[in-house]
């Protein structure tokens, strides 16, 4: 019996060596062509695993209001989250994965981890460059990481671009996130995509010469330029937003990085439906929920940010700091370059 069960597993594991050969170094995201789930549909569910926790709750209520459909979701980190899915493989009872950072909606697709979605409301609502170009995740809100300063210490000529902030007249100046966050990931492979490898890797180091303080939270980022003891910073747009809401005096101000160039960066926050969603009719209608304009509105305003969908208008907040042109760049390009800006930032000696 022993012996059978050997033999069994040793089959499976020349087999398996032997796709990984033909697969040819799996570049390509390894998606299931025809998933089988082996979890129980359970009629009238959703399951989610979300590292997006801020405010979730009344939109999911919404969403079961509108459609009987209850959502159940467990929360965690991005990579503990992917790290589940994985190790549970097909009796996940994950029907959708959602996260912030493109970066990460990208690698739980390279993981093998999501399916494809053709869904006509989808490819109408969210815009081609903020979803997967296999559809195997979709953007759902915008979140703008940009210029933040103390309107008393710097005034607005003074600012222009990402780049600039390598001028030495910052020394001593700067606030920024650490490099081990997606945020600033992202960001530098932004700029890797803009200036190859070289040229983003100088202006990381002029930003390193500058001796900014790096703290990991944005908010406290923000509070310390608030505080006088920075006067520039680079931080998501919605942070300011909720600080703002909480205190409409805040003295920080919003500058749009970037636009007499390519624009400023722009992240997203979005889902995907995983390989082996036990729910998978329920899931794909919750996302395409989550693209219509009633989804967009609750969904955007919980946390400040910009509509995936163009047709809806963001929150009166967030609406008061400007237009803004972003930075066309397809999000898949952040996770495409992920690593390669995780090593230039160790290079230059970013921490
Ligand atoms: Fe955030």
């Amino acid at each position: 019996m022993r012996r059978k069960f050997r033999h069994a597993l040793m089959f499976l594991v020349v087999l398996a060596a032997m796709q990984a050969l033909l697969s040819g170094c799996a570049q390509e995201p390894e998606t299931p062509a025809a998933p089988v789930a082996e979890t129980p549909a359970a009629p009238g569910v959703v399951n989610l695993y979300t590292s997006r926790h801020y405010g979730v709750e009344p939109v999911f209520a919404e969403f079961t209001k509108e459609t009987g459909i209850e959502v159940r979701f467990t929360t965690g980190s991005d990579a503990a989250l992917r790290e589940r899915i994985k190790a549970e493989g097909r009796h996940t009872p994950a029907d959708i994965f959602m996260a912030v950072d493109a970066g990460n909606l990208w690698l739980a697709a390279q993981d093998g981890l999501l399916q494809p979605v053709q869904s006509q409301v989808l490819s109408e609502n969210i815009p081609v460059e903020l979803r997967d170009p296999d559809n195997l995740w979709f953007g759902l809100t915008k979140r703008v990481r940009t210029i933040m300063y103390h309107p008393d210490r710097v005034s607005p000529e003074e600012l222009s671009t990402y780049e600039a902030l390598a001028d030495p007249k910052w020394k001593g100046r700067l606030v920024m996130r650490p490099s081990t966050h997606a945020y600033t990931q992202s960001l530098v492979a932004s700029m890797i995509a803009a200036h190859g490898e070289a040229g983003a890797e100088e202006i990381v180091r002029g930003w390193v010469a500058n001796e900014p303080n790096l703290i990991d939270s944005d908010t406290r980022i923000l509070e310390t330029l608030a505080a006088g003891e920075a006067d520039v910073a680079i931080t998501n747009h919605y942070y300011l937003g909720r600080l703002l809401e909480a205190n409409p005096a805040f003295p920080v101000k919003v500058f749009w990085a970037n636009q007499q160039e390519r624009g400023a960066h722009v992240n997203i926050s979005g889902a995907g439906v995983t390989a082996y969603a036990p729910n998978r009719d329920n899931a794909v209608r919750f996302l395409e929920w989550l693209s219509s304009p009633s989804g967009q509105k609750l969904f955007a305003d919980s946390n400040h940010e910009f509509p995936a969908n163009p047709q809806v208008e963001p929150h009166p907040i967030i609406a008061g700091f400007g237009p803004f042109s972003p930075d066309p760049l397809s999000k898949a390009e952040y996770g495409r370059l992920q690593a390669d800006a995780i090593k230039l930032l160790d290079r230059a000696g970013y921490r």
